[in-house]
């Protein structure tokens, strides 16, 4: 019944954009081509020089409260990155199904450098390809272009940690269960050839989003290989329970960085009522994922928060609340080769990683934990 709905979603979607399809669930009527469309001209640089944002003080003094307890001196170098914008860097992740031509050489150009050792198929990372700047440069925007797939999509490069930590292989079913706007649904296909990409989002207006995401990168060849859903993701475990060889669960959280400049104390007030529901869902989202994963498969969860509540305590009380589920840690070569960029947090209880921003290294907040279902 709930795939019916979750079916009837995608289709009635497409119908309101007259588009006819069902399975992939992204614009079936489009023609995606490699290198017979004219290709842009290399991006150039761009400086951060974006509207100034006001901060909102409410937050910012409940961050204050907060995360001083919580992580100590660590808070005051992220603080001091959070509150300048201007100091953000910005990874550019390349599409390898797009026409690359001459990009590598003017990121380089553009002082930017990899973040992962050489790309290898065999590799946890396969074949992603993420450049970061060494200062807060960013590339711009590239617009949509029917006919032609973007070359790069512009992220925080934390948050390809828990892609990462998810080591997709060829040939696996993948559930991206809280997927817009697809960011990390684009970087699981650039680290392998799934033989299932199950994208889901339950906001219509975000969905939306990520359908266009795939449309924009993502080439038709690839399409049959990628559904999209647009229900409720706590309802996945129960309608498809043992179906996927590892699930995503980037949860909707406080959204530190975005969060800080809330337009107003009305909001913000808002906000931060809403801030304590939010462990609840996460969990919930949690257990369905470790429903609809196979026993033995993997499960990442993550957040963009610094918020113990919403991390460390979230894996812990899953923990303890579903029986045959354990926690993996991260290999240690990738947490090694990520270190150069990343700075990591000290947790303790160690359940999971946090990337923390830094002046130089302004990457993160980023948390990442990962579990396997046992039985
Ligand atoms: C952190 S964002 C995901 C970002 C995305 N993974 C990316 O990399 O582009 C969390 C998403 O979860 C969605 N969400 C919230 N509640 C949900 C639910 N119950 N089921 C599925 N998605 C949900 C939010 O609308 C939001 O788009």
């Amino acid at each position: 019944m709930v795939l019916l709905r979750c079916l009837y979603g995608v289709y009635k979607s497409c119908r309101r954009r007259n588009i006819g399809c069902i399975r992939a669930g992204f614009c079936s009527g489009s023609v995606f081509r490699r290198s017979s469309e004219p290709q842009p001209q290399l991006p150039t640089r761009e400086s951060n020089s974006r509207p100034r944002r006001t901060v909102c003080q409410l937050v910012l003094d409940h961050f204050d409260f907060q995360y001083r307890e919580e992580l100590g001196e660590q808070w005051e170098s992220s603080r001091n990155v959070l509150l300048n914008p201007q100091c953000w860097q910005h990874g550019v992740l390349l599409n390898r199904y797009s026409d690359l031509t001459g990009l590598h050489t003017h990121l380089k150009s553009l002082g930017h450098c990899s973040l992962l050792p050489q790309p290898r198929a065999s590799s946890v990372h396969g074949l992603l390809q993420c450049f970061i700047p060494e200062q807060a440069v960013r590339l711009p925007t590239q617009r949509h272009r029917p006919g032609w797939l973007k070359q790069y999509y512009l992220l925080n490069a934390a948050s390809l940690l828990p892609v990462l930590a998810l080591g997709l292989r060829d040939g696996e079913k993948v559930l991206d269960l809280c997927s817009a706007p697809g960011g990390k649904a684009l970087a699981l296909l650039q680290t392998a050839s799934p033989g299932l990409l199950h994208c889901n989002e339950v906001e219509e207006s975000r969905f939306e989003w990520l359908l266009k995401t795939l449309e924009s990168y993502i080439p038709l060849s690839v399409r049959d290989t990628v559904t999209v859903t647009n229900v409720d993701g706590r309802t996945i475990g129960s309608s498809q329970p043992d179906k996927y060889d590892k699930v995503l669960v980037d949860a909707p959280c406080s959204n530190d960085r975005s969060w800080l400049y809330t337009p107003g104390d009305q909001q913000g007030a808002l906000w931060l009522k809403e801030r304590a529901q939010l462990p609840h869902l996460q969990k919930e989202l949690l257990c369905s994922a470790l429903s609809t994963v196979r026993p033995g498969g993997l499960v990442v969860y993550s957040t963009c928060t610094f918020s113990r509540a919403e991390n460390q305590s979230v894996v812990e009380e899953v923990l303890t609340s579903c029986s045959g589920v354990e926690l993996v840690d991260l290999d240690e070569d990738l947490i090694g080769s990520l270190s150069k960029h990343f700075t990591f947090a000290r947790l303790r209880p160690q359940l999971g990683y946090l990337v923390v921003p830094e002046q130089g290294r302004t990457w993160g907040p980023m948390f990442v934990c990962r579990l396997r279902r046992i039985y």
